[in-house]
């Protein structure tokens, strides 16, 4: 993967990138998202905010050598503390990280936020803690995607503030559209998670020292929703 090149997870995200958009891709790594987009020609301008110093010279690098300086502004910075009010950003991607973390950078970023931003998320797990955020913070989910790449599933939630939703507890679970449309990779995901939540309880059953019956019961409403969706 490159900035010519975007591997199949990262080419999805970008397809969710409004035309023109002045983007903020945060904890961008080696910065190779907002530099294929310029290359395009797809959006207009963008921020790459990186938290770490390695990651944040790799963008620099990035940009540089595309001679992009003008149209990409990159850094350091805490998660939504890389985006300024004159950026004028309108979208946002987060990508690579786990859902729990995504949750943290908008709830410590909040302010940073005018809501009128398209967020495009790709967790890497940890999707119900983001998309209960969204809820709570009136964010429609408006897309959503289950993707498998190198052996991995990756999901990509696109949403946009809007008034107050409502999901259920199977919907943040499964995701609202996701559980509606039941893709061929959604199923191939939940296959999968199936198979190795049955032998986590399996495991539970047979472990030395007693699993909290809290945690058991977790797991085995996990266990039976998932069940009920694929059958
Ligand atoms: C696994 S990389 C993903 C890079 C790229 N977004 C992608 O999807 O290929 C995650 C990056 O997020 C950065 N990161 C983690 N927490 C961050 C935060 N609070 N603010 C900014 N960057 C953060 C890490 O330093 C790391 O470079």
């Amino acid at each position: 993967m490159n900035e010519q090149t975007l591997s199949m997870r990262l080419e999805r995200v970008a397809a969710h990138v409004p035309a023109g958009a002045r983007l903020a891709d945060i904890g961008s790594d080696h910065g190779y998202l907002p530099v294929a987009l310029m290359r395009r020609g797809a959006i207009e301008a963008a921020v790459a905010g990186e938290m770490a110093l390695t990651p944040f010279r790799s963008a620099e690098r990035t940009v540089c050598e595309n001679d992009l300086q003008q149209q990409i502004t990159v850094r350091l910075a805490n998660g939504l503390m890389a985006v300024e009010p004159a950026d004028g950003i309108n979208a946002i991607t987060m990508c690579g990280m786990g859902g729990e973390t995504i949750r943290d950078i908008l709830e410590a970023g909040k302010a940073r936020l005018s809501g009128r931003e398209r967020l495009i998320l790709q967790p890497n797990g940890g999707e119900q803690p983001l998309r209960q955020w969204l809820m709570d913070n009136d964010y429609r989910i408006l897309c959503e995607e289950v993707l498998r790449e190198n052996r991995f599933d990756y999901e990509i939630i696109v949403a946009e503030r809007g008034g107050p939703v409502s999901y259920t507890a199977e919907e943040l679970y499964f995701g609202p559209l996701q559980l509606q449309a039941r893709s061929p990779a959604f199923v191939s995901k939940w296959q999968h998670r199936l198979r190795h939540k049955q032998q986590t309880l399996n495991h539970f059953g047979r472990a030395r020292h007693a699993v909290p019956e809290e945690k058991v019961q977790d797991l085995t409403r996990q266990v039976r929703w998932i069940t009920e969706v694929l059958a």
